[in-house]
């Protein structure tokens, strides 16, 4: 998985975004935003993503077909959801099987983009609490498998000032140590 700033140029959200010359993200800079990845081949995936899947708890899971040909009509309306910035008050672990996206996560307390650009075989876990969005890349597509500690309940909370004060961002802070 590579990591790097956002350059905040407008335009398409699928292009790749990448500052000239590239800008990347050390990983001591994802640990300390408490965003967790590996890496697993694809092939013969199952025995370690099940480990992981059982020392985090991660007790549910199923998968998710981005692509025209797999969401049908709600197609776009998911992509342009998916990218509104938002938050879980649940961790949101994706593995990718095929296809490849990004994962735009926000730097706290700088607020700048780092974008995460997924390939099969990563496995990311992105923490309750951090301001994120996701879009396919050029290739449109992407298969993932979504892991959850309970029953599914993906509901993302848009960015706004009652996000700003939910219990869980606020949690979230707390263990990066930044704010309150
Ligand atoms: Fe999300």
């Amino acid at each position: 998985m590579r990591a790097y700033y956002f350059d905040n140029v407008p335009g398409d959200q699928r292009l790749p975004h990448d500052y000239v010359p590239s800008r990347p993200v050390a990983p001591h800079v994802l640990k300390a935003l408490n965003v967790l990845s590996w890496t697993i081949p694809v092939e013969g995936y199952e025995d370690s993503v099940n480990a992981i899947a059982k020392e985090r708890g991660y007790k549910n899971r199923d998968t998710i077909d981005v692509s025209k040909e797999g969401m049908g009509e709600i197609y776009e309306s998911k992509i342009k959801g998916f990218f509104e910035e938002h938050m879980h008050e649940d961790e949101e672990i994706r593995y990718i099987l095929s296809g490849s996206g990004f994962f735009d996560v926000r730097e706290t307390p700088t607020d700048a983009w780092i974008r995460l650009a997924v390939e099969p075989g990563d496995l990311i876990v992105l923490p309750a609490g951090i301001y994120h969005r996701f879009t396919l890349d050029e290739a449109n597509r992407i298969k993932a498998l979504r892991l959850f500690q309970d029953e599914p309940k993906w509901i993302p909370h848009n960015r706004s000032s009652d996000t700003d004060v939910n219990p869980h961002r606020i949690g979230y802070l707390k263990e990066i140590g930044v704010g309150a």
